[in-house]
Protein backbone atom coordinates (compact mmCIF):
# COMPACT_ATOMS: atom_id res chain seq x y z
CA UNK A 1 0.00 0.00 0.00
CA UNK A 2 1.37 3.75 -1.07
CA UNK A 3 -0.11 6.08 1.23
CA UNK A 4 1.05 8.67 -1.11
CA UNK A 5 -0.81 7.57 -4.34
CA UNK A 6 -3.90 6.55 -2.44
CA UNK A 7 -3.72 10.27 -0.42
CA UNK A 8 -3.37 12.13 -4.14
CA UNK A 9 -6.53 10.25 -5.72
CA UNK A 10 -7.89 10.83 -2.85
CA UNK A 11 -7.14 14.43 -3.02
CA UNK A 12 -8.73 14.98 -6.42
CA UNK A 13 -11.86 12.69 -6.20
CA UNK A 14 -12.70 15.15 -3.18
CA UNK A 15 -11.83 18.10 -5.35
CA UNK A 16 -13.56 16.84 -8.54
CA UNK A 17 -16.63 15.37 -6.58
CA UNK A 18 -17.61 17.56 -4.09
CA UNK A 19 -16.15 15.92 -1.14
CA UNK A 20 -14.74 18.18 2.04
CA UNK A 21 -11.92 18.56 4.25
CA UNK A 22 -13.83 16.18 6.51
CA UNK A 23 -14.74 13.52 4.26
CA UNK A 24 -11.17 13.61 3.19
CA UNK A 25 -9.78 13.09 7.32
CA UNK A 26 -11.93 10.16 7.92
CA UNK A 27 -11.32 8.26 4.24
CA UNK A 28 -7.48 8.72 5.20
CA UNK A 29 -8.10 7.32 8.52
CA UNK A 30 -10.65 4.46 7.24
CA UNK A 31 -7.39 3.40 4.87
CA UNK A 32 -4.55 3.68 7.70
CA UNK A 33 -6.89 1.35 9.79
CA UNK A 34 -8.09 -1.31 8.21
CA UNK A 35 -4.27 -1.02 6.34
CA UNK A 36 -5.51 -0.97 3.15
CA UNK A 37 -7.30 0.68 -0.13
CA UNK A 38 -10.68 -0.48 -1.44
CA UNK A 39 -12.07 1.86 -3.80
CA UNK A 40 -15.28 2.15 -3.38
CA UNK A 41 -17.76 1.99 -6.40
CA UNK A 42 -17.86 5.53 -6.77
CA UNK A 43 -13.99 6.42 -6.58
CA UNK A 44 -13.05 3.59 -8.90
CA UNK A 45 -15.94 5.05 -11.44
CA UNK A 46 -14.00 8.23 -11.38
CA UNK A 47 -10.87 6.81 -11.42
CA UNK A 48 -11.69 4.66 -14.50
CA UNK A 49 -12.99 7.74 -16.14
CA UNK A 50 -9.93 10.20 -15.53
CA UNK A 51 -7.42 7.17 -16.35
CA UNK A 52 -9.51 7.94 -19.73
CA UNK A 53 -8.63 11.43 -19.49
CA UNK A 54 -5.28 11.11 -18.73
CA UNK A 55 -4.38 8.63 -21.66
CA UNK A 56 -1.94 10.53 -23.91
CA UNK A 57 -1.82 8.20 -26.72
CA UNK A 58 -5.95 8.52 -27.09
CA UNK A 59 -7.71 11.26 -29.69
CA UNK A 60 -10.73 10.24 -28.42
CA UNK A 61 -10.64 11.85 -24.82
CA UNK A 62 -13.86 14.23 -24.99
CA UNK A 63 -16.11 11.55 -24.25
CA UNK A 64 -14.24 11.06 -20.81
CA UNK A 65 -17.03 11.30 -18.52
CA UNK A 66 -19.54 9.03 -20.56
CA UNK A 67 -17.84 5.88 -19.42
CA UNK A 68 -19.38 3.43 -18.22
CA UNK A 69 -18.05 1.17 -15.18
CA UNK A 70 -18.42 -2.28 -14.39
CA UNK A 71 -17.34 -3.13 -10.81
CA UNK A 72 -16.85 -6.78 -11.00
CA UNK A 73 -14.49 -7.50 -8.03
CA UNK A 74 -16.19 -9.58 -6.32
CA UNK A 75 -15.87 -12.46 -9.45
CA UNK A 76 -13.33 -15.22 -8.28
CA UNK A 77 -14.27 -17.90 -10.63
CA UNK A 78 -13.28 -18.23 -14.33
CA UNK A 79 -17.07 -18.98 -15.62
CA UNK A 80 -18.22 -16.03 -13.58
CA UNK A 81 -15.80 -13.93 -15.28
CA UNK A 82 -16.27 -14.88 -18.98
CA UNK A 83 -20.24 -14.07 -17.90
CA UNK A 84 -19.02 -10.77 -17.24
CA UNK A 85 -17.05 -10.68 -20.67
CA UNK A 86 -20.01 -11.41 -22.51
CA UNK A 87 -21.91 -8.79 -21.02
CA UNK A 88 -19.79 -6.57 -21.43
CA UNK A 89 -19.50 -7.07 -25.13
CA UNK A 90 -22.73 -7.07 -25.04
CA UNK A 91 -22.98 -3.81 -23.60
CA UNK A 92 -20.51 -2.31 -25.84
CA UNK A 93 -21.87 -3.53 -29.13
CA UNK A 94 -25.41 -2.31 -28.56
CA UNK A 95 -26.45 -3.34 -32.11
CA UNK A 96 -23.60 -0.81 -33.69
CA UNK A 97 -24.26 2.01 -31.31
CA UNK A 98 -21.07 2.08 -29.11
CA UNK A 99 -20.77 2.44 -25.90
CA UNK A 100 -17.46 3.34 -24.08
CA UNK A 101 -16.95 0.76 -21.11
CA UNK A 102 -14.58 -0.83 -18.71
CA UNK A 103 -15.42 -3.70 -16.60
CA UNK A 104 -12.78 -3.87 -13.47
CA UNK A 105 -12.08 -7.15 -11.58
CA UNK A 106 -10.18 -8.27 -8.62
CA UNK A 107 -6.93 -6.64 -8.43
CA UNK A 108 -4.18 -9.00 -8.32
CA UNK A 109 -6.61 -12.30 -8.87
CA UNK A 110 -7.97 -12.26 -12.39
CA UNK A 111 -5.66 -12.10 -15.72
CA UNK A 112 -7.02 -12.10 -19.15
CA UNK A 113 -4.40 -13.05 -21.68
CA UNK A 114 -5.69 -11.31 -24.82
CA UNK A 115 -5.01 -8.18 -26.51
CA UNK A 116 -8.33 -7.44 -27.01
CA UNK A 117 -11.48 -9.13 -26.13
CA UNK A 118 -12.16 -9.45 -30.13
CA UNK A 119 -9.56 -10.34 -31.93
CA UNK A 120 -8.95 -12.42 -35.06
CA UNK A 121 -6.18 -14.79 -34.98
CA UNK A 122 -2.69 -15.27 -37.08
CA UNK A 123 -1.17 -19.13 -38.41
CA UNK A 124 2.44 -19.34 -39.52
CA UNK A 125 2.22 -22.00 -42.64
CA UNK A 126 4.15 -23.08 -45.27
CA UNK A 127 2.10 -20.90 -47.72
CA UNK A 128 2.39 -17.89 -45.52
CA UNK A 129 0.74 -16.38 -42.91
CA UNK A 130 -2.88 -16.92 -42.64
CA UNK A 131 -5.40 -14.41 -40.23
CA UNK A 132 -3.45 -11.36 -38.37
CA UNK A 133 0.03 -11.22 -37.82
CA UNK A 134 -0.09 -9.46 -34.61
CA UNK A 135 -1.77 -12.70 -33.03
CA UNK A 136 0.30 -15.56 -34.06
CA UNK A 137 2.15 -16.04 -31.06
CA UNK A 138 -1.27 -15.91 -28.95
CA UNK A 139 -2.54 -17.79 -31.53
CA UNK A 140 0.00 -20.64 -30.53
CA UNK A 141 -0.60 -20.40 -27.17
CA UNK A 142 -4.26 -20.46 -27.55
CA UNK A 143 -3.50 -24.27 -29.24
CA UNK A 144 -1.55 -24.84 -26.68
CA UNK A 145 -4.57 -24.89 -24.70
CA UNK A 146 -6.55 -26.85 -26.76
CA UNK A 147 -8.09 -24.61 -29.27
CA UNK A 148 -8.70 -25.09 -32.42
CA UNK A 149 -9.00 -21.96 -35.08
CA UNK A 150 -10.86 -23.04 -38.58
CA UNK A 151 -7.49 -21.18 -40.33
CA UNK A 152 -9.75 -18.31 -42.40
CA UNK A 153 -8.51 -15.24 -42.06
CA UNK A 154 -10.83 -13.63 -40.03
CA UNK A 155 -11.28 -16.30 -36.96
CA UNK A 156 -11.96 -14.83 -33.41
CA UNK A 157 -9.98 -16.07 -30.95
CA UNK A 158 -10.88 -17.85 -27.71
CA UNK A 159 -10.93 -15.56 -24.58
CA UNK A 160 -8.25 -16.92 -21.69
CA UNK A 161 -8.80 -16.00 -18.47
CA UNK A 162 -6.42 -16.63 -15.46
CA UNK A 163 -7.95 -16.42 -12.15
CA UNK A 164 -4.34 -16.60 -9.73
CA UNK A 165 -1.81 -19.30 -10.32
CA UNK A 166 -4.46 -21.71 -11.50
CA UNK A 167 -4.29 -22.67 -15.37
CA UNK A 168 -5.94 -20.77 -17.64
CA UNK A 169 -8.78 -21.73 -18.92
CA UNK A 170 -10.39 -21.20 -22.89
CA UNK A 171 -13.58 -20.13 -23.41
CA UNK A 172 -15.14 -19.80 -27.06
CA UNK A 173 -16.92 -16.38 -27.98
CA UNK A 174 -20.30 -17.22 -28.81
CA UNK A 175 -21.33 -15.80 -32.33
CA UNK A 176 -23.70 -14.08 -31.96
CA UNK A 177 -22.05 -11.64 -29.37
CA UNK A 178 -19.07 -10.51 -32.13
CA UNK A 179 -20.38 -7.92 -34.47
CA UNK A 180 -18.58 -7.40 -37.90
CA UNK A 181 -18.17 -5.39 -40.58
CA UNK A 182 -18.13 -6.66 -44.26
CA UNK A 183 -15.67 -3.89 -46.20
CA UNK A 184 -17.26 -2.48 -49.30
CA UNK A 185 -16.62 0.44 -51.04
CA UNK A 186 -19.29 3.68 -52.76
CA UNK A 187 -17.67 2.76 -55.67
CA UNK A 188 -15.01 0.22 -56.66
CA UNK A 189 -15.60 -3.47 -56.52
CA UNK A 190 -13.93 -4.00 -52.85
CA UNK A 191 -16.15 -6.98 -52.31
CA UNK A 192 -13.92 -9.52 -53.73
CA UNK A 193 -11.24 -8.20 -51.52
CA UNK A 194 -13.32 -10.36 -48.97
CA UNK A 195 -11.72 -8.32 -45.63
CA UNK A 196 -14.46 -7.20 -42.71
CA UNK A 197 -13.34 -5.81 -39.36
CA UNK A 198 -15.03 -6.39 -35.80
CA UNK A 199 -16.98 -3.13 -34.27
CA UNK A 200 -15.20 -2.72 -30.94
CA UNK A 201 -11.84 -2.45 -29.99
CA UNK A 202 -11.87 -3.79 -26.24
CA UNK A 203 -8.01 -3.49 -25.08
CA UNK A 204 -7.68 -5.89 -22.29
CA UNK A 205 -4.05 -6.23 -21.78
CA UNK A 206 -3.43 -3.59 -20.04
CA UNK A 207 -3.86 -2.50 -16.39
CA UNK A 208 -5.74 0.18 -14.76
CA UNK A 209 -3.74 1.87 -12.38
CA UNK A 210 -5.49 3.82 -9.44
CA UNK A 211 -4.21 4.51 -6.05
CA UNK A 212 -1.50 2.76 -5.98
CA UNK A 213 -3.54 -0.27 -6.82
CA UNK A 214 -3.09 -2.16 -10.24
CA UNK A 215 -6.04 -3.47 -11.77
CA UNK A 216 -4.60 -6.22 -14.15
CA UNK A 217 -8.05 -6.64 -15.82
CA UNK A 218 -9.80 -4.26 -16.23
CA UNK A 219 -11.01 -4.36 -20.23
CA UNK A 220 -12.07 -0.86 -21.83
CA UNK A 221 -13.34 -0.19 -24.98
CA UNK A 222 -14.26 2.88 -27.48
CA UNK A 223 -15.40 2.98 -30.74
CA UNK A 224 -13.23 3.03 -33.88
CA UNK A 225 -11.25 5.75 -35.67
CA UNK A 226 -11.52 5.23 -38.92
CA UNK A 227 -7.65 5.09 -40.03
CA UNK A 228 -6.98 2.18 -37.14
CA UNK A 229 -8.37 -0.25 -39.46
CA UNK A 230 -8.13 1.36 -43.25
CA UNK A 231 -3.99 2.57 -42.37
CA UNK A 232 -2.82 0.27 -39.92
CA UNK A 233 -4.78 -2.91 -39.51
CA UNK A 234 -5.75 -3.72 -43.09
CA UNK A 235 -2.53 -2.00 -44.66
CA UNK A 236 0.82 -1.93 -43.03
CA UNK A 237 2.41 -5.13 -44.72
CA UNK A 238 2.86 -6.63 -41.80
CA UNK A 239 -0.93 -7.10 -40.84
CA UNK A 240 -3.57 -7.77 -43.86
CA UNK A 241 -1.75 -5.69 -46.37
CA UNK A 242 -4.28 -4.69 -48.69
CA UNK A 243 -3.09 -1.94 -50.30
CA UNK A 244 -1.32 -3.96 -53.51
CA UNK A 245 -4.37 -5.76 -54.24
CA UNK A 246 -6.40 -2.57 -54.08
CA UNK A 247 -4.18 -0.94 -56.08
CA UNK A 248 -5.20 -3.88 -58.80
CA UNK A 249 -8.76 -3.10 -58.52
CA UNK A 250 -8.04 0.54 -59.03
CA UNK A 251 -5.43 -0.40 -61.46
CA UNK A 252 -3.18 1.97 -60.50
CA UNK A 253 0.92 1.85 -62.09
CA UNK A 254 2.60 -0.05 -59.54
CA UNK A 255 5.86 -0.23 -60.98
CA UNK A 256 6.59 3.46 -60.21
CA UNK A 257 6.63 5.14 -56.08
CA UNK A 258 5.87 8.10 -57.70
CA UNK A 259 2.86 7.31 -58.85
CA UNK A 260 1.91 7.53 -55.43
CA UNK A 261 -0.26 3.57 -55.81
CA UNK A 262 -0.14 3.41 -51.92
CA UNK A 263 -1.08 6.94 -51.07
CA UNK A 264 -3.82 6.44 -53.70
CA UNK A 265 -4.95 2.92 -52.25
CA UNK A 266 -4.53 3.61 -48.88
CA UNK A 267 -7.60 6.72 -49.37
CA UNK A 268 -9.53 4.51 -50.96
CA UNK A 269 -9.41 1.89 -47.89
CA UNK A 270 -10.14 4.35 -45.66
CA UNK A 271 -12.98 5.82 -47.91
CA UNK A 272 -14.50 1.86 -47.55
CA UNK A 273 -13.95 1.92 -43.84
CA UNK A 274 -15.65 5.06 -43.13
CA UNK A 275 -18.56 4.06 -46.05
CA UNK A 276 -19.25 -0.05 -44.90
CA UNK A 277 -19.71 0.67 -41.05
CA UNK A 278 -21.84 4.05 -41.79
CA UNK A 279 -23.62 1.71 -43.84
CA UNK A 280 -23.70 -1.07 -40.66
CA UNK A 281 -25.16 1.24 -38.37
CA UNK A 282 -21.45 0.86 -36.50
CA UNK A 283 -19.99 3.84 -34.71
CA UNK A 284 -16.99 4.88 -35.76
CA UNK A 285 -15.35 8.24 -36.41
CA UNK A 286 -13.34 9.22 -38.96
CA UNK A 287 -9.18 10.89 -38.21
CA UNK A 288 -10.55 14.95 -39.16
CA UNK A 289 -13.83 14.83 -36.73
CA UNK A 290 -11.82 13.28 -33.85
CA UNK A 291 -9.20 15.74 -34.22
CA UNK A 292 -12.20 18.79 -33.77
CA UNK A 293 -13.32 16.72 -31.09
CA UNK A 294 -9.89 16.32 -29.86
CA UNK A 295 -9.40 20.79 -29.90
CA UNK A 296 -12.55 20.64 -27.80
CA UNK A 297 -11.32 18.37 -24.88
CA UNK A 298 -8.33 20.67 -25.13
CA UNK A 299 -10.82 23.71 -24.54
CA UNK A 300 -12.63 21.88 -22.19
CA UNK A 301 -9.76 21.37 -20.24
CA UNK A 302 -8.13 24.33 -20.50
CA UNK A 303 -11.48 26.10 -18.81
CA UNK A 304 -10.97 23.27 -16.08
CA UNK A 305 -7.74 24.57 -15.07
CA UNK A 306 -6.33 21.60 -16.16
CA UNK A 307 -2.98 21.17 -18.33
CA UNK A 308 -3.79 18.53 -21.33
CA UNK A 309 -0.97 16.41 -22.01
CA UNK A 310 -0.64 13.77 -24.88
CA UNK A 311 1.77 11.69 -26.94
CA UNK A 312 2.31 13.73 -30.20
CA UNK A 313 3.37 10.50 -32.09
CA UNK A 314 0.10 8.29 -31.12
CA UNK A 315 -2.19 11.61 -31.38
CA UNK A 316 -1.74 12.25 -35.15
CA UNK A 317 -3.45 10.01 -37.24
CA UNK A 318 -1.24 8.10 -40.09
CA UNK A 319 -3.81 9.60 -43.29
CA UNK A 320 -3.07 12.85 -43.50
CA UNK A 321 -1.52 14.15 -39.95
CA UNK A 322 -0.88 17.48 -41.23
CA UNK A 323 -3.71 18.56 -41.92
CA UNK A 324 -4.83 18.30 -38.08
CA UNK A 325 -4.12 21.43 -35.71
CA UNK A 326 -2.82 18.31 -33.52
CA UNK A 327 0.38 18.14 -36.41
CA UNK A 328 1.03 21.93 -35.54
CA UNK A 329 1.40 22.41 -31.76
CA UNK A 330 3.70 20.67 -29.22
CA UNK A 331 2.09 18.88 -26.40
CA UNK A 332 3.57 17.70 -22.91
CA UNK A 333 3.65 13.99 -22.69
CA UNK A 334 3.94 14.10 -19.01
CA UNK A 335 1.92 11.01 -17.06
CA UNK A 336 -0.74 11.81 -14.58
CA UNK A 337 -2.62 9.13 -12.65
CA UNK A 338 -5.14 7.44 -12.82
CA UNK A 339 -4.39 5.89 -15.81
CA UNK A 340 -3.78 2.79 -17.80
CA UNK A 341 -0.25 1.05 -18.48
CA UNK A 342 1.35 -1.64 -20.40
CA UNK A 343 2.12 -5.06 -18.23
CA UNK A 344 4.29 -7.61 -19.13
CA UNK A 345 2.36 -10.02 -21.13
CA UNK A 346 1.18 -13.36 -18.93
CA UNK A 347 2.80 -15.86 -21.42
N1 LIG B 1 -5.66 0.41 -32.60
C1 LIG B 1 -6.31 -0.73 -32.02
C2 LIG B 1 -6.93 -1.58 -33.10
O1 LIG B 1 -6.90 -1.22 -34.24
C3 LIG B 1 -7.37 -0.34 -31.01
C4 LIG B 1 -6.95 0.64 -29.95
C5 LIG B 1 -8.10 1.32 -29.24
N2 LIG B 1 -8.86 2.09 -30.17
C6 LIG B 1 -9.99 2.79 -29.86
N3 LIG B 1 -10.59 3.43 -30.82
N4 LIG B 1 -10.45 2.83 -28.63
O2 LIG B 1 -7.50 -2.61 -32.86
Amino acid sequence: MNLQEIESFLILYKEECGKNEEWLESRLEQVQCEQQFEPTTEELTFAARVGWRNSNKCIGRLFWQSLTVFDERTLTDEKGIFEALLRHIEFATNGGKIRPAITVFANDLVRIWNHQLIRYAGYETANGIIGDAHSITFTKVCEDLGWKGARTNFDVLPLVIQVGDRAPQVFDIPGEYVLEVDISHPEYDFERLNIKWYAVPIISSMRFNCGGIDYQAAPFNGWYMGTEIGARNLADTDRYNCLPKIAEILDLDTSRNASLWKDRALIELNIAVLHSYKEAGVSIVDHHTAAQQFKLFEQQESDAAREVTGNWAWLLPPVSPATTHIYHQPIANIIKKPNYFYQKQPY
